[in-house]
């Protein structure tokens, strides 16, 4: 949410702010601007809009200086004007500033600055931050008393970069949204998230909350709030840049549902001793889950769907486990006891809403083990324990090939819990969920190659509604499935767990709201009969399951998956689902890879 960069050092310096922009677009696109520092003064150019607005608006030969700062903005405080676009400077642009978050006494500051005759241009809470740092410069400070000082004065979240006119560093801080430093050769940046630079270095320094950071052509250091240095430790990023790029796809979402394959093998690669089939996951081995007794998994949107569906895995396990949106967490009141272990599942590892709710639960004595699929993510840095879901770099705003990758790890770990837990009754059948497992890569190919979702998209896309419904591990899907039809077609989806049909939503039933039942499991006759209720009442429906022959008759449109273990159909069903938001969305012209109003990764709550 809000994407920031910045480097030093590179003679390049423009060019590279603009890749590291449109790198991290993903992260809010409302409008977007760079600035430079160049010898001769502070020079920034800004644009509502896309990167690309900004790329405009750049002169010819962009200023030449080695500093610099860039930002990509999703809109908190002010519509998304030029005004309102980032860098903000002080009135006299000797000072730049970038800044992800919110900071929430910003009303009280701007008072106390337009009280000395400061003049402010823009609706942002942000426009303080320059100001201030100005203000302290203006009192004597030199410039990292100055920016140090101002961070005191700030309360709520940031991550913040500034330039200051005459200085060839940057002075960025973090508290409450990610920062990372990248150490190139020769030359530093300075990003919301590792994609930003990843094809200049995979070396980097994640940023803790409290800690500040100077960064300048020969080098950078850290140091606290009182300016005490702190001691670094530099990680290696192990994503392949090429993971970060389109490749010959025309979006980031169909490149990420067709590796879905090749991103499970790697959840899977080495987790499952073959000759036992004993699952090890990241150091959490046989005998480490014992002392507990219930589980509560937080997330939000696809996440949540993915954890709902982990939650049903464990429940069928004997387990006492529950989903909860991460965002309600702390307002109900469920019982959390040093027995509970609490699963944040998120993609980004920084979604403020779950992050928030694993310290709840760890306040109330939880033990922490997140599911994530980023490295040196916040989650990852303050949970107890991590799962990593290794399904490399995901772009596209709308989750695909991580919700995969999510649910076969909360698979394993399971079977993990299963063994240990004292209510566990690990699963008789998992050797067959292990040859399933194996297969899986295969399955989901199949189901990409032979789709027909392309057809069924174009179907009915004038409907007034579409309707998904499922029971059991199917209901997730059918979530999932509507979820990611509203997000990238902007047109009304809904899911319902299939028995709920009858009880109300029935009444929305026409010939002009198609029904995607996804019908798989056990219970998939009584999906079929709810079905067949809504077929009646003139629905078009779109039957998701594995014997569509069978079923000839009901179906209108058919998505046909391979046979597989009862746990895993749902995950074949939802790339059939996937398939059919991408292409109607396409169809409908949309910016799937950047639907409106939304970003990647949501850091306030
Ligand atoms: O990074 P996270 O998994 O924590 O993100 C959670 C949601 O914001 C995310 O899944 C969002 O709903 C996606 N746009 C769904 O496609």
């Amino acid at each position: 949410m809000c994407g920031i960069i910045g480097c030093v050092g590179t003679d390049e310096t423009v060019p590279t702010l603009m890749d590291g922009l449109s790198n991290l677009e993903y992260r809010g696109y409302d409008s977007a601007g760079v600035a430079v520092q160049n010898g001769k003064g502070i020079a920034t150019f800004k644009r509502s809009g896309k990167v690309a607005e900004v790329r405009k608006a750049l002169p010819e030969s962009p200023p030449s200086g080695t500093v610099g700062i860039g930002h990509t903005r999703w809109s908190t405080h002010g519509p998304p004007t030029d005004q309102n676009a980032h860098p903000h400077t002080d009135p006299e642009s000797r000072v730049a500033v970038v800044h992800n978050g919110v900071i929430e006494n910003y009303d009280t500051l701007r008072a106390e600055l337009e009280a000395t005759g400061n003049t402010f241009v823009s609706d942002t809470d942000t426009e303080v931050i320059p100001h201030l740092v100005a203000h302290y410069l203006d009192q004597g400070d030199d410039h990292e008393t100055a920016f140090r000082r101002t961070l005191d004065r700030l309360d709520g979240s940031y991550a913040v970069a500034a330039i200051i006119d005459g200085d060839d560093t940057i002075y960025c801080a973090r508290h409450g949204t990610p920062l990372v430093v990248g150490i190139g050769d020769g030359s530093y940046f300075l990003a919301s998230d590792v994609p930003a630079f990843l094809e200049r270095t995979s070396e980097v320094v994640y940023l803790e909350d409290g800690e500040i950071a100077r960064i300048e052509p020969d080098g950078f250091s850290m140091m606290d709030v009182h300016g005490d240095p702190i001691e670094t430790e530099i990680e290696h990023i192990d994503w392949d840049p090429k993971d970060t790029g389109k490749g010959a796809y025309d979006h980031y979402m169909l490149k990420e549902i067709d590796t879905q394959p090749t991103a499970l093998k790697k959840t899977l690669e080495g987790r499952i001793e073959p000759e036992t089939g004993t699952v090890s996951l990241d150091g959490l081995d046989p005998g480490h889950f014992e002392e507990f007794e219930q589980v509560d998994l937080v997330a939000c949107g696809t996440s949540y769907h993915a954890a709902l569906y982990g939650a049903k895995i464990l429940q069928e396990a004997g387990i006492e486990a529950q989903a909860h949106r991460a965002s309600e967490y702390g307002t109900s009141s469920q019982l959390v006891s040093e027995s509970t272990l609490a699963i944040p599942v998120t993609q980004s590892g920084e979604t403020a809403d779950t992050l928030s709710a694993m310290a709840d639960a760890a306040e109330a004595g939880a033990t922490t083990v997140a599911v994530t699929n980023v490295m040196g993510s916040t989650v990852a840095r303050q949970a107890d324990e991590t799962v990593f879901i290794r399904a490399g770099p995901e772009i596209g705003v709308a989750a695909t090939k991580t919700f995969s990758s999510q649910v076969v790890t909360l698979l394993l770990l399971a079977r993990r819990l299963a063994e240990d837990m004292d209510d566990g009754e690990p699963r008789e059948d998992f050797d067959e969920v292990l040859a399933a497992l194996d297969r899986l890569p295969d399955d989901i190919q199949h189901v990409l190659e032979s789709s027909d979702a392309r057809s069924v998209a174009h179907k009915h896309i004038d409907s007034d509604a579409f309707l998904f419904i499922g029971r059991h591990l199917a209901f997730p899907v059918a979530k999932e499935g509507a979820l990611k039809f509203k997000e990238i077609t902007y047109e009304h989806a809904e899911s319902f767990t299939s028995g709920r049909l009858k009880h109300g939503p029935l009444a929305l039933v026409t010939p002009s709201t198609p029904i995607f039942a996804v019908a798989t499991g056990e219970v998939r006759s009584k999906t079929l009969t709810n079905a067949t209720e809504a077929k009646s009442r003139g629905a078009p429906i779109v039957l998701v399951t594995d014997d569509c022959d069978a079923n000839a008759d009901l179906g209108d449109y058919h998505l046909e998956i391979p046979e597989t273990h009862e746990l895993l159909e749902g995950l074949l069903a939802n790339v059939q689902l996937q398939l059919v938001s991408y292409y109607a969305a396409n169809r409908l012209d949309r910016e799937i890879d950047k639907p409106r109003n939304l970003a990647k990764s949501v850091t306030v709550e």
